[in-house]
């Protein structure tokens, strides 16, 4: 019997437990033995739970007991669970985490804690909630140089805008339901500003091109300034707004990295992404395109991928998963000067004057939505530089300048 303990029976904790109790034999039967959840940490109590008696609040207890090999994870944020998970590594128990804050901040360090004291740390369910992709990408995706990595990476922006798409519904109350499904984070700041996709585009990124990203350096963008009629104009154009982190390897060998609220034209798959749904798409150098895609956030999706964690860690305590990446002093990351198509959108007071600028400069042939009685006008560039088009765009006379990517 191999002993467990869970650290917070929050969302991703009481779905963990969830599962273990609910699927024991199952479970035993993939690990070839049993998993036993010994302790749950967590400072409230849940008297009405059959399982009561398994809850602590002093980490001491799950940390000096000698029986406990694998400790999952499922607090957020970063304190206490960074001093925990080191206390834990350090002492050799196995690590699972669900926690995208704690790997994308501290995961180049844990990791090597983790390989000094050959146990592991493994943590799938921080990006995609259920769908594998951390592993895949290392292991069934092993062959490729990786050239880029991207995708739809948190559910509740997906979520919201998605809402706002098909059913022309508020940012406000999408938010809200999205909250009352579990999906958001505690603070949703973090979904809507972009923090957690940013923090899941980092820890991808990090496995893939083998040094740690932070997500200070990461150029990040949420939806908070995404309006029904942005969604309105991309429609327009044959596009819909998706938030996309990603990561692309340049050719001088470094990493050019970001998360924005993006056009993705109706032809590729990744529109078609909905509700809480992710999806992730991995370019190899000699698989080219695979895309994953999975219900991105919840209690039970999340927690699957956890438990698998559990399972692997279960069947390879003595042995060390090659799930990891470096530090470095250097940065390998630069913005690249991409060649893309922006949408741009434009207000001015004076709109004869804005539509005179706008012909001067793109000429008569490009495709433009002009409201007169706002003052507003959008448009899809052609492929260019982006330093060249955001230079043409702003000699406008434009009081108000909005530019979006397309994928
Ligand atoms: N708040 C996150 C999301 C949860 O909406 O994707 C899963 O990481």
């Amino acid at each position: 019997m191999i002993n467990v303990a869970i650290m917070g029976h929050g969302v991703v904790g009481s779905g963990v437990a969830e599962i273990l109790i609910r699927s024991k034999e199952h479970i035993a039967k993939g690990v070839k033995e049993d998993i036993n959840v010994k302790y749950i940490l967590d400072l409230r109590s849940f008297d009405e739970l059959d399982y009561k008696d398994k809850f602590t609040t002093d980490f001491n207890t799950i940390l000096n007991d000698d029986e406990v090999k694998i400790v999952v994870e499922a607090m957020g944020g970063i304190n206490p669970a960074y001093d925990f998970v080191k206390k834990c590594l350090s002492s050799g128990k196995s690590v699972v985490t669900s926690n995208k804050e704690l790997v994308a901040e501290k995961g180049a360090e844990l990791i090597k804690i983790a390989n000094e004291k050959n146990v592991n740390f493994l943590f799938e369910a921080s990006v995609g909630g259920g769908i594998p992709i951390l592993r895949p990408m290392v292991q069934c995706l092993a062959a490729n140089k990786i050239t880029e990595v991207k995708g739809i990476l948190n559910g509740t922006t997906n979520y919201i805008l998605n809402k706002m798409i098909m059913d022309n519904m508020d940012f406000d109350t999408a938010l809200k339901l999205a909250q009352d499904n579990g999906y958001a984070e505690k603070n949703p700041a973090a979904d809507i500003e972009g923090h957690d996709a940013c923090r899941k585009i980092c820890i991808l990124a990090s496995l893939a091109f083998g040094k740690h990203i932070y997500p200070k350096q990461v150029e990040t963008v949420g939806i908070t300034d995404i309006t029904l009629a942005d969604i309105d104009y991309a429609n327009a154009f044959n596009y819909v707004i998706k938030l996309i982190g990603k990561a692309k390897l340049l050719e001088n060998g470094k990493v050019s990295i970001n998360v924005r609220p993006t056009l993705v034209s109706r032809d590729y798959l990744l529109s078609d992404v909905n509700g809480v749904f992710n999806a992730v798409s991995v370019m190899g150098d000699s698989v080219d395109e695979v895309i994953f895609y999975g219900r991105g956030a919840g209690k039970l999706p999340t927690a699957s991928a956890v438990v698998a964690d559990i399972m692997d860690c279960a069947k390879h305590l003595e042995t060390r998963k090659y799930l990891s990446w470096e530090d470095t002093d250097e940065s390998i990351v630069e913005k690249e000067d991409e060649e893309t198509k922006l949408y741009v959108r434009l207000t001015a007071k004076d709109f004869s004057l804005l539509e005179e600028s706008f012909i001067k400069t793109f000429g008569n042939d490009i495709f433009a939505i002009k409201n007169k009685e706002k003052g507003e006008l959008a448009f899809l560039t052609q492929k260019d530089f982006e330093s060249k088009l955001t230079h043409k765009i702003n000699t406008l006379k434009a009081d108000k300048i909005k530019i979006l990517h397309t994928l």
